[in-house]
């Protein structure tokens, strides 16, 4: 039996790969964090059976021998919250990548822990209670310039409230350095602990009715989902879902970027580390690191860290959310995370569900995309006060095997989240970027967004999106005929519809990421530019009706004017398109005086 005294300690009783099994652990909880071995690895306690306790380990567990202790921790895998999150890098749990090659090289060893912030920082505190305040979870207690254009609001935690009986002066302290007392004794510092696993408690969630915006055309104008909204990029090997994630994170409407890179290929996490320090956030010219936390698995920790490291994520996000923040959580890529419950499920030789996945799938993944949305955040009610409300936007992307879309992970994600990005192989290899298929995405959120950009974005954005969502709809039957008995079958009419929404696809949807003026688009461009290829379809089927010829209609070098613009930044196609559009109706103004001549 467990003594009182002292945390339990069991013994391993079985080592499978990152899953252990430990005797004699009477009295420990499910999800409660546990230390392996003689080397002390963290892992967590996923299924009791009686006095023995199975564990997921987040280190690699080669090297160890059964009968070593297994000590219980008390807590389940929880976060450390306060300032100074912003800018780091941080493993699955939590722990500063840079601290750790510090201690141990770039190939980083097992077993160690580091503080996840800085506790010797001296932070400058702003106080915004008074004693003698009655403050519950959620309020903000004070202020702190976490970077230079970020104020990081310390809030009282969730579950915490009472009577401020001290409240520290404005000045520079630590995170762990008493700020607060409340009259029950209660000390409250800049930093708390919250578990992972564990939603982060809201008041009540609000309708999203502003977009995410994210600087891409396709998306923002064909596809776009909610602030608090979530969607998922599913994609083959290849094609394009980590440029997507990046470019998102770039160019976004959120204040705050939590990027999760849960990868297993070695390669693909050094992509992310050499990037994104080097990113400059648009909106400030300093770096986009100012406004991020990153979380990365490192190419030594099993597949247990990746779950680990998409809750974490979710959690960091949660908590500037709670802030008031709009928060954008990226996941790269969610499958990763997946594959990591079917191999800890197949070791605990739970029943198998659809291709290997354990049953849980589903609700799990539901579980999680429900931690995103817009919510009114806790706080204390006062009269008057204005209520703060902040939003957690999710894009994941899902790798499935073979970019076969009908596969489990897709599936479930697909039924939980409001948007579905489908990036297209075939559209990648033709180097036709981003590689979203437009026949197979779509957004749920579109209606309740229309109010918003009907006020908010320029004039007859809906009535052109409508237009060139019919005209690809349109493409796509007359491609299918041309298929079934050959161009000749076509029409000028049509076969103007086929040149348009050609102009559709290469000026509108296409979108090169590392060109420096195309890589955004506001929304001013995405729209100009959709309307200005509609208007040169107008213009073409006028002229057409006015017995222009096809072949001249579309050899005018007008038309290579109209494509051109695209290649303008986001001020400079604002500052022509109107002059082009003249020139367009000057045109073929001046070949159906010629053709009636
Ligand atoms: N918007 C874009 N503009 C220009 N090139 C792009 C764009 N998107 C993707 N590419 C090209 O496609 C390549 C592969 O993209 P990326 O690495 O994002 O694919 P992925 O789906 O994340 O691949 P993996 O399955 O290996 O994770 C990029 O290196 C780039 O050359
Ligand atoms: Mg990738």
């Amino acid at each position: 039996m467990a003594e009182n005294e002292g945390p339990i300690t069991g013994k391993l009783v079985r080592i499978s790969g990152p899953m252990i099994a430990a005797d004699d652990m009477l009295g420990v909880s499910m999800g409660e964090i546990v230390r392996v071995g003689k080397m002390g690895l963290m892992g967590e306690v996923i299924r009791i059976d009686g006095e023995t306790a199975f564990a997921q380990v987040y280190e690699d567990t080669s090297g160890m021998y059964l009968g070593e202790p297994v000590v219980a921790q008390g807590d389940p895998l929880s976060v450390e919250l306060g300032p100074g999150l912003l800018t780091q890098t941080y493993d699955g749990i939590q722990r500063p990548l840079h601290l750790l090659k510090e201690s141990s090289g770039d190939f980083i060893g097992r077993g160690l822990s580091a503080d996840p912030l800085d506790y010797s920082k001296k932070w400058t505190f702003t106080p915004k209670v008074t004693v003698g305040q009655e403050v519950s979870g959620g309020d903000v207690l004070g202020t702190v310039p976490e970077t230079e254009h970020l104020d990081h609001f310390v809030m009282v935690p969730p579950l915490v409230s009472g009577k401020i009986k001290t409240i520290i002066a404005a000045g520079d302290y630590t995170v762990n350095e008493q700020i607060a007392e409340l009259e029950d004794g209660t000390v409250l510092t800049m930093t708390h602990k919250w578990p992972v696993k564990r939603a982060r408690p809201f008041k009540k969630k609000l309708a999203s009715t502003e977009p995410f915006i994210t600087g891409q055309r396709v998306l923002d104008s064909f596809f776009p989902i909610a602030l608090g909204g979530s969607a998922i990029v599913p994609g083959g090997f290849g094609t394009g879902k980590t440029v997507v994630e990046h470019q998102i994170s770039k160019y976004c409407n959120a204040e705050i970027i939590i990027y999760v890179g849960c990868g297993e290929r070695g390669n693909e996490m050094a992509d992310v580390l050499d990037e994104f320090p080097n990113l400059t956030d648009p909106k400030t010219g300093g770096p986009l690191m100012n406004r991020t936390v990153l979380v990365v698995n490192t190419s030594n920790m099993p597949v247990a860290a990746r779950e680990a490291s998409v809750y974490t994520g979710i959690t960091l996000g949660e908590y500037y959310r709670d802030q008031g923040y709009s928060v954008a959580m990226m996941a790269d890529s969610t499958s990763r995370w997946a594959e990591a419950l079917r191999e800890i499920s197949s070791r605990l030789e739970e029943m198998p569900g659809e291709e290997g996945y354990p049953t849980y799938l589903s609700a799990r993944t539901a579980e999680f995309y429900e931690r995103t949305g817009r919510i009114a955040c806790i706080e204390s009610e006062d009269e008057g006060k204005e209520q703060r409300t902040g939003s957690l936007t999710l894009v994941g992307a899902v790798s499935p095997p073979g970019g076969d879309f009908s596969e489990p992970v897709t599936q479930n994600s697909m039924r939980v989240s409001g948007g579905f990005w489908a990036l297209d192989a075939k559209l990648a290899y033709s180097r036709h970027y981003p590689s979203v298929n437009w026949n197979q995405s779509f957004s749920l959120y579109f209606h309740d967004l229309d109010p918003w950009f009907r006020e908010h974005a320029p004039a007859g954005w809906t009535e052109r999106r409508q237009q060139g969502v019919d005209m690809l709809q349109k493409d796509t039957e007359l491609q299918e005929i041309v298929q079934l008995v050959g161009p000749d079958a076509l029409q000028d009419a049509e076969r103007l519809i086929l040149e348009a929404a050609r102009m559709i696809k290469e000026v509108f949807l296409q979108q090169n990421a590392f060109s420096d003026d195309d890589a955004y688009s506001s929304l001013d461009k995405t729209h100009g530019l959709l309307d200005a290829v509609l208007t040169f379809y107008e213009e073409c089927q006028a002229a057409l009706g006015r017995d222009v010829q096809l072949e001249t209609i579309l050899g005018h070098p007008i038309r290579e004017e109209v494509a051109r613009l695209r290649e303008l930044n986001s001020d400079g196609f604002v500052a022509k398109k109107d002059a082009v559009m003249e020139q367009l109706k000057a045109a073929m103004q001046k070949l159906v005086e010629d053709a009636a001549a």
